[in-house]
């Protein structure tokens, strides 16, 4: 029997039976509705020209990858920041970008493949290689290094048996990039030995210190000249769409492509025509606006939560995300993590605040003991309350949270 681990982070969220005042467990953009983008991208007319289309619709299983003008405002995204274009073809639909994950996993992985995931990351992109029955190596890294990946460190993890090397850029928890440099040696050494590169995207374009301009703008992984490499995303995170369930998988090597749309066939046979047209309208002319609205917020609200750790240096700090609506946040007591789930969980019951412990939800690979995740994409009032709270429990209960005993 295939065994899974507990999905830490949607356990956790689900197993808070306090009333929740303040929600900044969250990882997206603020949430919208399809009226909300398509007042942003300007249109007066709100409703009808977006639905009549599916009103009309016939709904057979439709295209067997995926919606044509889907995929086709999907490549439009990639094609406008690399030379090389990324046709229709190349890319398959999927709800959401945890199935897009599954599938990728489960069409490439077996018992005797071995994989490198960067550390910490999304539960899913180690876990469901592990119960697959693959080896999984982490490739750790620190906030004393601000989370940058060592690439020494790869070349010593790498086995003969390596198939993948996978990635998450912009990263959760902790809203690290990797940088154009990083990318591009990591493509280099994943080369040499044939390996695979997986970057889970699902965080881009929301980079808060470089513009797509910028020479030195974070690529997506599809835009390094190499052939095997795949690469997942949705409208769930910086898109602010996660109730559309829309997301994909995109790669230039044709036998990729065939081997997920097989598992495709499988999981899901097709996806709900429905929400395709409803993403393919938000990819369309709105993408521009909600993409610089949510950068802009997300950039604003960073710097309210980097006013409230400047104020609270002694006992908290973060290497302060540089993409992505997350940051993860350290916690001391006399200089000693404190312990994240109790902290946490006095947090929510006093103070109403719902935060994300970071040794539960991240697994123990590195000792978090004392990191909270914090969400920071939504509305900045709402923030800002939050971290009221926060203010307000560091200043009378916080005393009373015992450090991790591990510590
Ligand atoms: C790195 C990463 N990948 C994938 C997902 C799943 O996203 P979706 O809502 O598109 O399924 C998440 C959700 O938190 C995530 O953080």
């Amino acid at each position: 029997m295939v065994k899974i681990e507990l999905f830490e982070v949607d356990h956790w969220i689900l197993s808070q039976s306090s009333d929740i005042k303040h929600n900044l467990a969250h990882s997206y953009c603020l949430p919208k509705s399809l009226s909300d983008v398509q007042r942003q991208a300007g249109s007066s007319e709100i409703g009808t020209d977006v639905f009549s289309p599916v009103l009309s619709k016939t709904l057979d299983y439709g295209p067997m990858k995926g919606s044509e003008a889907l995929r086709s405002n999907i490549s439009n995204l990639y094609s406008s920041e690399s030379s090389s274009p990324l046709s229709i073809e190349k890319i398959v639909t999927t709800p959401g970008a945890s199935l897009a994950n599954f599938i990728v996993l489960f069409a490439f992985l077996g018992p005797d493949d071995h994989v490198i995931v960067q550390y910490p990351t999304y539960q899913q992109l180690y876990a469901v290689p592990a119960s697959i029955g693959a080896d999984v190596s982490l490739w750790k890294t620190s906030q004393s290094e601000d989370w940058k990946l060592d690439l020494d460190e790869l070349e010593k993890l790498i086995r003969p048996n390596t198939k993948m090397i996978i990635i998450n850029n912009p990263q959760n928890p902790t809203g690290a990039i990797i940088s154009k440099q990083t990318l591009e040696q990591i493509v280099k050494t994943a080369r040499s030995y044939s390996i695979t590169v997986f970057s889970d995207e699902v965080y881009r374009p929301l980079f808060h210190s470089v513009s797509p301009t910028d020479p030195e703008y974070p690529p997506s992984i599809l835009s390094m000249g190499y052939d095997n490499t795949i690469a997942t995303s949705s409208l769930s995170k910086a898109y602010s769409l996660a109730g559309l369930r829309v997301g994909w998988i995109a790669s230039h090597n044709p036998k990729v492509i065939d081997l997920c749309v097989n598992v495709r066939s499988y999981a899901l046979i097709t996806a709900s025509q429905i929400d395709e047209h409803l993403a393919s309208f938000v990819l369309g002319p709105p993408v521009r606006q909600l993409i610089e609205g949510n950068r802009a917020l997300a950039k604003q609200n960073r710097n309210i939560v980097q006013s409230f750790i400047d104020k609270n240096s002694s006992v908290c700090e973060w290497a302060r995300p540089e993409g992505g609506p997350i940051g993860f946040i350290r916690f001391v007591m006399s200089g000693r993590p404190v312990d994240d789930v109790v902290f946490c969980t006095q947090l929510l019951e006093k103070r109403g605040l719902l935060l994300v412990p970071g040794r539960k939800c991240f697994g123990d690979g590195v000792n978090f003991s004392g990191y909270v995740r914090l969400g920071f994409g939504g509305d900045t009032e709402e923030l800002i309350a939050g971290l009221g709270a926060l203010q307000n429990f560091l200043q009378n209960e916080y005393m009373d949270v015992p450090v991790y005993p591990g510590a």
